[in-house]
């Protein structure tokens, strides 16, 4: 039967009128059903044969140890699935989701094995035959596949301020991912790195609300290019929504407290443009947001993503978050209740994830009419409805049909290489120490140098990155892949001490100083000074009056102010992925130029972590010498070895109305003999505002490359949307006045009239 709009509505209504003893609540299903399009009637109707058991399950997703032989969170080696705990799950339970890897990477084939059979048994012994949701953390390349491509982590590909770049790691994570059959990958990281002291920081595009913009976009259309169900994408899932990543505390998890006008200015706009970009999924923030834990929070589940933002998608708790809401959170005083609340304030899935607990007590709270099951087929009408975007109810194991000979292959790894090449920021660089001479005799030191897994960070093969067991030895060190790069390249162990003979003859010493990798809870810290004996080391070395070269491998900016004097140049390699090694020593070779921009204000003091886009408050007390904006480096602080001059700041006109723009021109110089990559940072400042304004704010940026002794034009369009904040009323404004533009030393000014 043909099923027009109109029926499929009057099916939703006639499926909400009878539901049994449904809570009151403000919305129909009609309101809140994915667009009701006849695209999805097949969706509705394979809905309506669904028993409310089969309902829930769709709603469940379980941890692979679940289903797998042995204990949770202790596998039997090697991994494999149990049969009749796969049957529990997927026939008895209807379980519509799996996630995660079973505590580290598999290879492509066990993967492939493993989503085979898990597809199997969901298409085949299952009444019907609805295909399994498998996701995954792929978020910097695919870190849980054995051969998988590791790229530089999200803070470092911001670093490259270029986004084609970032759409590239993002396609070939897809690839790499979807080849195991995986189509759900939990990335981007939406949540702004604005609080230094975070564990997740790295896992962020920067503290800047446009870069971080910009690179959700570049990132969300490489994952699921023009339809996510082809071979070659997946489905991108959002996270963590919203409002995560500023803990008071710095600690993990622990309360934001943030006014609505900061959060939609702020915190908002990356969500709001992946929801435009067409981003599939969305996950919730595990923490409390003003006192309220997100996930029972129906304001910001409901009301501000679904009625405001009109996001469609499907909406994951995040890990054992709704039991949270009952053990840690303590505002569900049973775990029936924390169902309840969580289902009712708009959740889609629960990533349980560990038993049936969620399974078993929704099914009870909709027979006892606490959740009504209209709310129960919004959330499974979008589950399917994305099963069904992602092709696999045609094609539930997509290596069956397509080969992925590609999987880390020599061409995914150059674009790794180019991501590192071009995000790895060079700080300092005094004199031109660097680049080195091939010839010149270097000594190495520090715990970064020879570790691979240091280069990767957190989620590389194991959730915390720390188990050296799963490095690929195909790849370099930064001390192998200098030793590569030059003739005399002497490693010496800091822990073992040193004495000034091992210095004869050393030209430059290379400091490599790595953060133990860690992200969530494990990787909360009490301050922000690096633990490491090798900074004590680098002071006496530099007592010797050799220059130093600091390399950094960090989570987060670690101060580094008592050393930074000691050093001719410090390099910002930041978690630069497997090739990472082999860019950092091209780059003190001088085979790369680096092009990198810090995408976060790097800071001086622990307690003094102020962003680039400060209040004036902030910095006017200069005078006494205390308390002012003074990082260590700046948002957007990046060198080059070749020399650029900006001249010719050119605006189109000095008045704007309405919707009017104005065109912002600049000429950059590369008075160099060097060929390099500049990126130009545009920022406006409201001189005058209703609503305190930040000094400034970056309002547009682009990388190009300009080759030795050429000149090139960077220009820019700004519309009244690039001059608004959000005022007293939480809404978008522009108001009348001045507005300053700064590119460099650069300056002009124009007036807007809306
Ligand atoms: C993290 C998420 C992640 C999920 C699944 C959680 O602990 O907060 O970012 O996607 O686990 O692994």
């Amino acid at each position: 039967m043909k099923i027009n709009t109109t029926t499929l509505l009057a099916a939703i209504i006639f499926m909400v009128a009878t539901s049994c003893k449904q809570q009151q609540e403000k919305k129909t299903a009609v309101e809140h059903a994915p667009a009701a399009t006849e695209s999805h009637s097949d969706m509705l109707a394979l809905l309506q044969k669904m028993s409310l058991k089969e309902k829930i399950g769709q709603m469940t997703q379980l941890n692979i140890d679940v289903v797998s032989k042995g204990e949770i969170y202790n596998l039997v080696e090697p991994h494999q699935l149990d049969e009749e705990k796969l049957k529990k799950a997927l026939v008895e339970y209807g379980v519509g989701s799996i996630l995660n890897v079973g505590g580290h990477a598999y290879s492509l084939a066990h993967w492939q094995e493993i989503i085979a059979q898990i597809q199997h048994t969901a298409t085949n012994d299952t009444r019907l035959g609805i295909p399994v949701l498998y996701g995954i953390d792929a978020i910097h390349g695919a870190n849980y596949v054995l051969e998988g491509t590791l790229f530089p982590q999200q803070l470092a590909q911001a670093a490259t301020f270029n986004p084609q770049l970032v759409k590239r790691a993002a396609e070939i994570t897809a690839y790499e991912t979807k080849a195991c059959g995986i189509p759900w990958n939990f990335s981007p990281v939406l949540d702004l790195g604005r609080q230094p002291l975070w564990s997740r920081f790295f896992e962020t595009y920067g503290e800047d609300v446009l870069l971080a913009k910009t690179m959700g976009e570049a990132v969300i259309s490489g994952y699921q290019g023009d339809n996510a169900a082809d071979a070659e994408h997946l489905a991108a899932c959002m996270k963590h929504f919203f409002g995560y990543s500023l803990p008071f505390t710095g600690k993990d998890r622990t309360p934001v407290y943030l006014h609505e006008r900061q959060l939609r200015e702020y915190f908002l706009p990356t969500f709001q443009k992946a929801i435009e970009t067409g981003a599939l999924s969305i996950m919730i923030n595990s923490g409390e947001l003003n006192g309220i834990p997100v996930h029972a929070d129906k304001a910001i589940l409901t009301d501000l993503l679904r009625d405001e933002l009109h996001f469609e998608g499907v909406a994951v708790t995040d890990w054992e978050d709704i039991m949270k809401l009952n053990n840690i959170h303590k505002v569900a005083p049973t775990l029936k209740d924390a169902v309840a609340m969580a289902v009712n304030a708009g959740i889609d899935m629960s990533m349980v994830p560990n038993d049936y607990q969620f399974s078993d007590l929704l099914l009870e709270l909709v027979q006892e009419g606490r959740v009504s099951e209209k709310r129960i087929d919004e959330s499974v009408l979008r589950i399917l409805i994305m099963k069904k975007k992602l092709g696999l109810f045609e094609n539930p194991i997509p290596f069956k049909t397509y080969n992925y000979n590609k999987v880390g292959s020599a061409e995914f790894a150059e674009a790794s290489y180019q991501t590192a090449c071009e995000a790895i920021t060079l700080l300092k660089n005094e004199n031109n120490n660097l680049p080195l001479n091939a010839n010149a005799k270097l000594l190495v030191v520090g715990n970064g140098a020879k570790s691979l897994t240091k280069l990767n960070g957190a989620w590389s093969r194991t959730w915390q990155g720390t188990d050296p067991t799963y490095d690929d030895h195909t790849k370099q060190t930064v001390f192998e892949a200098l030793q590569n790069n030059f003739a005399q390249v002497v490693y010496v162990d800091a822990n073992a001490g040193f004495n000034a003979s091992q210095l004869k003859g050393v030209e430059q010493v290379l400091v490599c100083l790595a953060e133990r990798p860690s992200t969530e809870k494990p990787g909360d810290i009490d301050n922000l000074h690096l633990e490491n004996s090798t900074t004590d080391w680098l002071k006496k070395a530099a007592a010797y009056k050799l220059p130093i070269t600091l390399v950094l491998l960090e989570n987060r900016p670690r101060i580094i102010t008592e050393l930074e004097p000691h050093c001719a140049s410090i390099i910002m390699a930041y978690q630069p992925g497997n090739e990472g090694g082999r860019a950092v020593a091209d780059i003190i070779s001088g085979k790369v130029n680096p092009s990198g921009r810090l995408p976060f204000t790097y800071p001086r003091h622990t307690n003094s972590l102020l962003t680039y886009d400060h209040k004036y408050t902030e910095e006017l007390d200069t005078a006494f010498g205390m308390n002012a904006f003074n990082p260590l480096y700046h948002f957007g602080h990046g060198l080059s070895y070749a020399a650029f001059s900006y001249t010719n700041l050119a605006i189109s006109k000095d008045t704007m109305s309405g919707n009017e723009s104005v065109e912002i021109s600049i000429q950059v110089e590369n008075t160099s003999d060097l060929d390099g990559k500049e990126t130009v940072l545009l920022f406006v400042s409201d001189r005058f505002a209703s609503i305190t304004p930040s000094v400034k704010r970056l309002r547009g940026f682009q990388k190009q490359m300009i080759k030795a002794k050429t000149t090139a034009t960077y220009t820019f369009t700004l519309s009244a949307a690039d001059l608004q904040f959000v005022d007293a009323n939480n809404q978008w404004i522009a108001e009348e006045g001045w507005f300053d533009v700064q590119i460099g030393d650069l300056g002009t000014s124009f007036y807007y009239k809306p």
